[in-house]
């Protein structure tokens, strides 16, 4: 069969009927121009001694591949990723709007927030000439010191599907390629490149797994990134399971499997269902370059099977309707300051407001606040999706001093809107003053002359790094005591990437999670403080009390030198965060789904519609005295013979002070039923059901039982 031809059928044979492999220019394809398109360059100038000779169309970013001008194909150009055009290890000084921390889209619980900030960035990524954005993390946060999880969407398989599947929606709607990652379980960054998850089958396709299959089904991502780490055995880039068996084959996934930069490790990863090498100067050898090429012509199978890569290739980048030429439109970077501002908002958490303290009475004559850069700006996530805005960062403060590479990747930064200014903004009447945090004793001092103190307390995570444990660094925990015993009325603001413990919580009045808080953190965190937006964010991952409550008190690996594999046993199955917190009866600090706010809420009582899927109805009321939004969620609390707590949906409902809605959700059936693996799909056993609706994972209001008929589901 003629080369171009097989990219037509089985572009055909994947669904993208008129798609771009039809063009006479796609069927003239060549093998050597199919291979072109499978591998690429990481496109940024950091290795000294070897200089990136790259084509003039090359953007500096992520990732390159080339085109094939003479078949009107585009070349490839790539940005990390889910938080903005990324910063390319400094190696991009344009600047670009930052969203907050993923962590704080999966806590507005609004898919609508998380489509618009994934537009935003896909429109800023265009303008700078990009057509594919390595956005779309999905891994779960499966323990509270993973380095990336603030680039995740949280601990749950639905929430993180339906968030990360709308941002891929809102990247795409704006003909920008989103790139679904890190496929898969690449949970923790401790030995990345080569620890070995380990997970029997069913914990996986009801966890992990789970998240992928909604993300993909939800946003149709024209790529997914393959993970560094290995699954049950095989590197995830060479894995025929996860690859061939569940994304291609159960899943029909029609895009394309990009690898990771550096992940490849042998040419035998495209048998397994890889499609492309990215970042190829990272691997030992370029495997899908010369080597794929002379594979290829001479070997039949190996040919048709690069055929079909390049036209999964091809497929997604018609499908999306990528630009060609270079960039595009000009950002209005006040309005998608306002779309990151409006994500954070929504995805500010209140955990404690003892006393009714928040919101501050803007008659507030002496506010001192204190520490966390709050006079320069909000902290920002290390690593490849880093973000800094027009005019650099607003501080950056070095970890390591070493003057190596290293030193640019381990730097602290600060950026975004000063929290600071915008208090100042808010009360331009008081006095308000700034004390940084080094000292508890002057934090004390400043705060005794306050009506208030507001500490910004602040913990740093990297890409590639893990938390050694959950304490605040660098003696805040101190501060924030010495601030409290001065003065009472104290409020702290985290600005976290993870779940920190909270040894202070009983002494300080309030307690606000800001997590990294993007472009205009500032202004975000001060109208919440204020009172001019009521708080509606709830928790995506739950805080534990103790390390020693997690599966894992220790990670695996963590501290040792980089090496050998080592297994990291994920023996909570599919048990992931308050699932975990449930059947192991432990009270975590704060639960999953929590988030208290200026007004008051009643549920209830829960109907459970008939149905072969059943669906949810209940009425919420606001009882309080000031608009407001309630995240009310249903989950299901035990199946028969067995208990077991699992989200199934929620609804996002902004009522008037005294105003009652009815509201109905609809729960998807792979949540309630489990993976069978001799039967290879999801089975619903016949029973009695129990669900509830609740405020959070720990605080069922109303229950109701239901009985189901025995379902099978294909997957
Ligand atoms: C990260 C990816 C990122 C890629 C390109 C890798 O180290 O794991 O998330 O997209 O680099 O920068």
């Amino acid at each position: 069969m003629p080369s171009g031809r097989y990219v037509f059928a089985a572009a055909l044979a994947l669904g993208f009927h008129g798609c771009y492999a039809e063009t006479s220019a796609s069927r003239q394809m060549t093998t050597a121009e199919a291979v072109s398109l499978l591998h690429g360059v990481l496109a940024i100038d950091i290795f000294p001694g070897h200089p990136l000779h790259l084509p003039p169309d090359a953007v500096t970013g992520a990732g390159y591949v080339p085109g094939i001008a003479r078949l009107g194909i585009p070349s490839l150009r790539e940005s990390d990723a889910s938080l903005g055009v990324a910063f390319a290890l400094g190696q991009r000084q344009d600047g670009a709007t930052a969203l907050p921390s993923s962590l704080a889209a999966a806590a507005s619980f609004s898919q609508d927030l998380a489509f618009a900030g994934g537009a935003m960035i896909a429109r800023e990524a265009r303008s700078h000439g990009f057509n594919v954005l390595l956005a779309g993390g999905v891994d779960l946060a499966r323990d509270p010191r993973g380095g990336r999880n603030f680039e995740y969407v949280g601990e749950d398989p639905l929430l993180a599907g339906m968030i990360a599947g709308a941002a891929i929606r809102g990247i795409q709607s704006e003909h920008v390629i989103a790139t679904a990652k890190h496929y898969a379980l690449n949970d923790l960054e401790t030995g990345r490149g080569f620890h070995n998850a380990v997970i029997a089958e069913p914990a996986a396709r009801e966890s992990d797994l789970l998240a992928f299959e909604i993300a993909l089904e939800q946003g149709h991502p024209g790529a997914i990134m393959c993970a560094y780490n290995r699954v049950n055995g095989p590197y995830a880039c060479e894995s025929p399971w996860l690859l061939n068996d569940v994304l291609k084959r159960d899943w029909h996934y029609p895009g394309w499997v990009m690898s990771d930069w550096g992940a490849v490790h042998a040419i035998t990863a495209l048998d397994a269902g890889l499609d492309q090498e990215s970042g190829e100067q990272l691997d030992d050898h370029v495997w899908f370059g010369d080597a794929l090429l002379k594979k290829a012509e001479a070997d039949p199978a190996t040919r048709a099977r690069v055929m079909e890569a390049a036209g999964r290739i091809l497929a997604a980048m018609k499908q999306v309707g990528i630009a060609g030429d270079g960039p595009r439109g000009k950002p209005d970077m006040a309005a998608d300051a306002a779309v990151s501002q409006l994500q954070e908002e929504a995805g500010i958490v209140l955990l404690q407001n003892t006393g009714a303290i928040l919101p501050l009475s803007t008659g507030t004559m002496r506010i001192a606040v204190i520490g966390g850069h709050a006079d320069a700006g909000g902290l920002t996530g290390g690593g490849s999706s880093q973000v800094v805005g027009p005019g650099g960062p607003a501080a950056s403060i070095p970890i390591t001093t070493d003057g190596g590479p290293g030193s640019k990747w381990f730097t602290e930064i600060f950026d975004g809107t000063s929290p600071l200014s915008a208090i100042r903004a808010a009360v331009p009447h008081a006095s308000v003053t700034f004390t940084p945090s080094r000292y508890p004793a002057q934090a004390a001092e400043a705060a005794r002359h306050a009506d208030i103190a507001i500490v910004f307390a602040t913990q740093w995570n990297i890409e590639g790094e893990d938390l050694p444990d959950l304490a605040l660094p660098d003696g805040q925990d101190a501060v924030i005591s010495a601030v409290a015993a001065a003065n009472p009325h104290t409020v702290v603001v985290l600005e976290t990437g993870n779940p920190v413990l909270m040894p202070w919580r009983s002494k300080v009045a309030g307690i606000v999670e800001a997590w990294y808080p993007g472009a205009r953190g500032g202004q975000a965190i001060a109208r919440i403080l204020f009172g001019a937006v009521n708080p509606s964010g709830r928790l995506p991952i739950s805080f534990p009390a103790a390390l020693s409550q997690l599966p894992r008190p220790q990670i695996p690996g963590f501290g040792q030198p980089d090496g050998a594999s080592f297994p990291v046993v994920y023996s909570e199955g599919s048990d992931v965060g308050y699932r975990w917190y449930a059947a192991s009866h432990a009270t975590p600090l704060y639960p999953f789904g929590f988030g208290l706010g200026y007004t008051s809420f009643s549920i209830g009582d829960l109907k459970i519609l008939p149905g072969r899927t059943p669906s949810f109805s209940f009425p919420v009321t606001n009882t309080g005295s000031r608009p407001g939004t309630d995240t009310p969620q249903i989950y299901l609390l035990g199946a028969p013979n067995r208990t077991q707590l699992r989200l199934l949906g929620w609804a996002r409902v902004t009522l008037q002070p005294g105003e009652t809605r009815q509201v109905h959700v609809t729960a998807d059936p792979r949540l309630i039923a489990n993976w069978e693996q001799a039967k290879h799909g999801w089975s619903i056993e016949p029973g009695m059901y129990r669900f509830a609706v609740a405020e959070s994972a720990a605080d069922m209001s109303s229950r109701a039982q239901a009985l189901l008929p025995a379902q099978f589901l294909a997957p």
